[in-house]
């Protein structure tokens, strides 16, 4: 079958190339994928930035597909069922932490920018009726990290207001659209009008450029600070944060596309009782939750473009 993996010899650092099927072990299945969708993670492994990484590998964590072949002692239901792939393999019993088996499909183990991908059975879930395959596609990777985020770190309560930077992130536009349909008062920014006009049209309360220097007092004046903040840049932007976190609020990051902070506000941080939380993707729950919240509010990812799966380097420029 035809699969694009990492190959660090090429100037892409992918390749489309053949690879075997592979044989299912116990437990396992084979999905064809109709649809594959890109996460930062799959640019962090072809920039060399990921742990573990190795060439020859399928790229891809995000997929949707049909079940096209099961292994020994799987239920016979799931042959040609139309399902989402979990991407989050061996997160364990614990709802706080992943085990130290954890690992996310497309890295080390073969992902889903193939024709076909191997995962056991209990990574599948019924693909919800109202999305597209693109837009089923889209939605794992990015849907589970938004949600725990969201729900088992942030406590997202109705009425709260909550602020989700930088939505042009695939993370960033399923928090605000989770958060929306958790009844919260959304906020958000962006370096780009476009795509905050895109926010705008969502429902979100207020929208910020993080590149104009007046936008915290500008949020301060719009209300008496965020209850949770939910960021995927970190760097000294972080101090930004804690101005506009409301006394008590939570920031949750998922991320630190900007690095460390060269400094900290200490001080704002003890005396206004802010709670600073990292998080990582989700639990088997959390998958199995947002996928429930995604279907009971018809929520659709946000699709900008899609590319045949020739153009896989292309599209992750
Ligand atoms: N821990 C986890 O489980 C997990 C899961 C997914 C992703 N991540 C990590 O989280 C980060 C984002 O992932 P993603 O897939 O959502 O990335 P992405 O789709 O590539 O989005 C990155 C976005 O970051 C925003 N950004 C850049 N500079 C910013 C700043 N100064 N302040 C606020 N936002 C800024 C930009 O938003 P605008 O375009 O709107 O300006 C940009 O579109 C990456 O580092 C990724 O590796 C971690």
């Amino acid at each position: 079958m035809k699969a694009i993996t990492l190959d660090s010899t090429q100037d892409s650092k992918l390749l489309l190339t053949e690879v075997q099927t592979g044989a299912l072990l116990p437990g396992e299945v084979r999905v064809q994928i109709k649809a594959a969708a890109l996460n930062h993670r799959d640019e962090w492994c072809r920039k060399g930035l990921y742990p573990n990484i190795r060439d020859g590998v399928t790229l891809g964590s995000d997929g949707a597909g049909i079940v096209a072949e099961i292994g020994e002692g799987v239920d016979y239901e799931w042959l040609q069922k139309e399902v989402i792939i979990n991407p989050a393999l061996n997160w364990g019993e614990n709802q706080k932490v992943q085990s130290a088996n954890f690992e996310i499909l497309g890295m080390p183990r073969n992902g889903t920018l193939a024709e076909s991908v191997i995962v056991p059975v209990d990574r599948l879930h019924k693909k919800p009726e109202h999305l597209s395959w693109e837009e089923a596609g889209a939605l794992p990777l990015a849907g589970l990290t938004a949600f725990r985020a969201l729900t088992y770190q942030g406590d997202i309560q109705a009425g709260e207001n909550l602020l989700v930077t930088g939505f042009g992130g695939g993370v960033a536009q399923f928090a605000v659209q989770f958060g929306l349909a958790l009844g919260a008062k959304v906020s958000t920014s962006s370096s780009s009008p476009e795509k905050l006009k895109i926010a705008k049209a969502l429902g979100v309360e207020y929208v910020y450029n993080y590149h104009d220097h007046n936008w915290i007092s500008k949020a301060l004046e719009d209300g008496d600070g965020f209850d949770l903040i939910i960021d995927g840049a970190v760097g000294d932007t972080l101090n930004h944060l804690i101005e506009v976190a409301k006394p008590g609020g939570k920031i949750v990051y998922y991320g630190a596309t900007l690095g460390n902070p060269t400094k900290l506000i200490a001080r704002k941080i003890f005396w206004n009782q802010l709670k600073i939380m990292g998080t990582t993707m989700g639990s088997d729950l959390d998958f199995k939750n947002m996928i429930s919240l995604v279907g009971e509010n018809k929520i659709k990812p946000i699709i900008d473009q899609v590319f045949k799966f020739e153009e896989a380097d292309k599209a992750m420029d």
